[in-house]
């Protein structure tokens, strides 16, 4: 080994970087040692990182090696290089925010730059990776982000769609398809899982996530981790992943986007924190900051909840990101300057600003000034550190170019007959009246709908690598189901909205939303003359792309009125019509629900969109998705939910509510399609239900088994749904909650037994001091195929 300085670049190093003393979730992650070699050959003037095995005998005398730690690392790393690395930027792209960063090159040529992110293109990746691993004087790799959140060329549902599977296996696969796609993409770190709860559907971000419910949250989360990063985070086919957006972002006032969220700890500990934990458990590499504040204090410089909750309790000691410019948004929340906000952000144990550039331009006037200390920078510069390490960056810093990867891994055939059966399996049948579904290959359909014919509008929203061009519509895949064996007449019918205002805004990053030169008049003439023509109307309408996702939200969620009207105008016809609604939120949909024969939901299926649509449409696929958010009668009455309270004077039923109980004049309390709820082309019996014992005693763990039959004629999936009820506890519980779910594949007329363990943990909760405890007394147990319609036994926590 040889003393030698980082300054001298006429030597080798060798890094081991130490991690036996890492966090235990993370064992997977690592191997104890990781040898690394800095290789410096004494005629070059730059030089590479490069990775050469410990019994190199094939060194030259020009090349000569020293160990080295991230300490020793840190050690020759000056205080503007140790903050450089707790800057990360984007040039422009794929951008989500009001600023772009920029003179990136040259900042990264600086060494004031830790990583990049949402540039498409491994050529312009590479080229930023060179500056950093061959010109920058420590020659430090950087990270290359992406926001891959339901896939990345290839397109896979939208995360609310996927978790309408309800099937963690098929979840994990796609996010270790996208992570290949992305990584013969230059790219090694997504943003993704977002885990945010949602019951609002007014805020466009509940498309992003699993829906309402903390229990199938968690088991996504861990399933989109596992993923992503797999066995070994230094496989150039895995990728860094970063669970989004801690804490709370999914409960914004009024489902407005980055609005206030206001909840109570108890609300939070059961029943918005517990996917980010999932994530943490399953060895998550990051974690984002959300834009909101958390008990009024920004969660960006939230001591409470980095420093004290997810570092101290938690044990999370990996990199922890802002959120787009969140840092310098604590100013206009009212925290002060930038200077301040950010010291507030070092504080509360962040590592990494993205593209604010608050670290950069004061951290260094705050230490000086004694607001933050070298050992916070240190620390985070460290944990930066080590996420590269992590990845195998400092072996290969170019472990994630290959270019030539990109020509067999990214939108390969393969990829894309996976998207297209993963996309009918995300779709829930909300109705279907006199089996209007599936459809007969045969006699003359009408196609019609301003989404029947929009390739521009398949993917959904976060879809920044996809290629809309490449996206089947549903035009195209039932023709191409067909052949020549129907006829199918097609017509527009109506605009997705006929306000050019809103389609303006809406078509932000696309042409979304297309206003015909055509009268609205004349279109549904066209169309009504197809529906006459027709022995079925296929009705292709609902939001597009980008009506939902970030900074989409509504206040109203019907649909539009031009589809709305065109809709009546069809059911007069008196043909049957079978609605296909693309959507990235629940709609308020009661009249469609009370006049359509059949409704599909298909939410945003991705590039095989239209094709999956067609499969479950003529019946080659059987639907079995499920909801994970109920669907509202009206926006007023949001939020609505499978886990509410019961209240003090509680209305539970279906018809005039009594004075002073809690319930609307003039709706329901109900929801119109209930968490859970998916039909299916066969039908299902539930048997009895069993529990192996009525009483559990300290440690014991009991059973409840139900045997389900598929009783009618073709083969399908039913998930069976378990929740319970704590009837009476220290705190006021939910009515029910779901705390177990398995999927099942049934013949006709096959019978399966499906068995849920229960034990204390299933049973616990946070109560009023936070602690995580189950309570002696009577449980209630439901079970069924939805929500709703379960049966019931009772059991007793002794
Ligand atoms: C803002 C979004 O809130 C976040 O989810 C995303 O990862 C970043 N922008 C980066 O694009």
């Amino acid at each position: 080994m040889i003393e030698m300085s980082f300054a001298n670049a006429k030597s080798m190093y060798r890094q081991e970087f130490i991690t036996a003393d890492r966090s235990p979730h993370k064992k997977l992650l690592f191997k104890l040692a990781v040898t690394i070699f800095f290789a410096v050959f004494a005629s070059q003037t730059s030089f590479a990182f490069q990775a050469i095995t410990q019994d190199a005998a094939t060194q030259t005398d020009d090349v000569k090696t020293a160990i080295v730690s991230i300490d020793e690392l840190m050690a020759n790393m000056t205080l503007e290089e140790k903050i450089g690395q707790l800057n990360l930027l984007t040039p422009g792209g794929a951008v989500t925010g009001t600023s772009v960063s920029k003179d990136v090159a040259s900042k990264i040529a600086a060494g004031n730059v830790g990583g990049v992110f949402g540039i498409r293109g491994i050529d312009r990746v590479r080229q930023l990776q060179e500056i950093a691993a061959e010109q920058s004087r420590l020659k430090i790799p950087l990270l290359t982000g992406m926001d891959v959140i339901h896939g990345h060329e290839t397109i896979f549902p939208i995360p609310l769609a996927l978790s309408c599977s309800w099937d963690m296996e098929l979840i994990e696969a796609t996010a270790k398809a996208a992570a290949k796609e992305a990584t013969a993409d230059g790219l090694m770190w997504t943003f993704s899982p977002m885990v945010d709860i949602a019951r609002d559907p007014r805020w466009g971000r509940i498309a992003e996530g699993a829906g309402e419910d903390p229990f199938l949250g968690s088991a996504i989360a861990a399933a989109m981790v596992r993923g992503y990063q797999g066995e070994d985070l230094t496989s150039p086919t895995t990728m860094l992943s970063c669970v989004k957006h801690f804490a709370n972002y999914g409960a914004p006032e009024g489902g407005r986007d980055y609005a206030t969220v206001d909840m109570s700890q108890v609300r939070m500990h059961n029943e918005y924190l517990p996917p980010y934990k999932a994530a943490i458990d399953a060895g998550v590499g990051s974690v984002m900051t959300s834009f909101n504040v958390v008990d009024y204090i920004p969660a960006s410089g939230n001591q409470a909840l980095f420093k004290d909750l997810l570092r101290d309790r938690w044990g999370f000691d990996e990199l922890v990101v802002t959120d787009y410019t969140s840092i310098n948004e604590m100013t206009a929340h009212g925290l002060g300057d930038l200077q301040r906000v950010s010291a507030m952000a070092l504080n509360a144990a962040v590592d990494m600003d993205m593209v604010g550039e608050g670290f950069f331009r004061t951290l260094k006037q705050s230490l000086e000034a004694g607001d933050v200390t070298q050992a916070q920078i240190d620390a985070a510069c460290r944990r930066v550190l080590q996420a590269k390490a992590d990845l195998g960056l400092f072996e290969d810093a170019y472990r994630y170019c290959d270019a030539e990867r990109g020509k067999t891994d990214i939108l390969s055939e393969s990829n894309r007959n996976f998207a297209r059966e993963v996309a009918a399996q995300s779709f829930v049948l909300l109705k279907n009246e006199e089996k209007t579904l599936p459809l007969k290959k045969q006699g003359t359909i009408g196609l019609i709908g301003p989404l029947a014919d929009s390739s521009q509008n398949m993917l959904g929203t976060w879809s920044v690598s996809g290629d809309a061009k490449k996206s089947v519509s549903v035009m195209a895949g039932m023709k191409q189901a067909v052949g020549d064996d129907v006829e199918i007449l097609y017509a527009k019918g109506c605009n997705i909205s006929d306000d050019p205002a809103f389609a303006k805004r809406v078509n932000t990053f696309a042409q979304e939303i297309v206003i015909s030169d055509l009268d609205a008049d004349e279109m549904i003439k066209e169309a009504i003359e197809v529906a006459r023509k027709s022995d079925v109307v296929v009705a292709v309408m609902g939001e597009s792309s980008n009506m939902s996702g970030e900074s989409s939200s509504m206040a109203d969620i019907r649909l539009q009125p031009a589809q709305r009207k065109l809709l009546k105008a069809l059911a007069k016809i008196e043909k049957p019509i079978v609605l296909v609604l693309f959507n990235g939120r629940p709609m308020t949909i009661k009249w469609e629900s009370e006049n359509m024969d059949a409704i599909l939901d298909v939410w945003f299926g991705g590039t095989e969109a239209g094709n999956a649509v067609a499969d479950v449409l003529f019946g080659e696929v059987n639907p079995g998705g499920k909801l994970t958010t109920s669907f509202p009668v009206s926006v007023g009455q949001i939020p609505v939910y499978h886990s509410m309270l019961n209240s003090g004077r509680p209305y539970n039923g279906d018809g005039d509510a009594p004075k002073f109980t809690s319930n609307y004049l003039d709706i329901p309390n109900k929801p119109l399609y209930a968490f859970g709820h998916g039909l299916s082309y066969t039908t299902f019996e539930y048997g009895p239900p069993t529990l192996t014992q009525t009483e559990i005693n300290d440690g014991e763990t009991i059973y409840v088994s139900i045997e389900v039959t598929n009783t009618g004629d073709r083969a399908g999936t039913e998930v069976v749904q378990m929740y319970l009820r704590d009837v009476a506890g220290s705190i006021s519980r939910p009515m029910k909650e779901l705390k177990g779910f398995e999927k099942i594949e049934l013949a006709p007329q096959e019978t399966k037994k499906v068995s849920f363990e229960i034990d204390q943990s299933l049973l616990s909760f946070f109560n009023s001091d936070l602690e995580f405890v189950a309570e002696p007394g009577m449980f209630e147990l439901f079970i069924g195929g939805n929500s709703v319609d379960v049966q019931k036994l009772e059991f007793e926590l002794k």
